[in-house]
């Protein structure tokens, strides 16, 4: 498994983008479909939005399916694989005919705001 981190202190400089497009071309055909996880830290959540659109990014929040959540838990208990893939929303893959059909699913681990 391979990890890569798109940080920077500054605004505006294309992390969000640089993310959605490295996950969009290493789960694509042209790099034998990776299985790929974003895992998004910044409270802006624009990969997340971009990646999986509002309404799927506001059912994971109701949800309870973010980073914030799933590391709450943790302090009580290790999770085990299976309960922290509970907390990862997918980006499904397009079937059938259209324009959109070469998009693969994509998982998304999104973060909210600490209130
Ligand atoms: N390689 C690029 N060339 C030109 N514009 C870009 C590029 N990458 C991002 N942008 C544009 O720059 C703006 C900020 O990008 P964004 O990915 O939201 O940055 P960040 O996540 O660092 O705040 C957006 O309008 C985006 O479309
Ligand atoms: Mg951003």
């Amino acid at each position: 498994m391979h990890s890569i981190a798109v940080y920077s202190y500054k605004g505006g400089v294309g992390k969000s983008s640089l993310t959605v497009f490295l996950a969009e071309f290493l789960s694509s055909k042209c790099c034998d479909q990776k299985r790929v996880l974003v895992v998004d830290l910044d409270p802006q959540r624009s990969s997340s939005t971009t990646l999986l659109g509002d309404e799927r990014w506001l059912e994971a929040a109701k949800d309870g399916k973010t980073l914030v959540r799933m590391l709450r838990r943790q302090l009580t208990r290790p999770l085990t694989a299976q309960e922290a893939r509970l907390y990862l929303k997918e980006r499904p893959a397009a079937r059938g005919k259209g324009k959109f059909n070469f998009l693969q699913s994509i998982q998304v681990l999104t973060t909210e705001r600490e209130e």
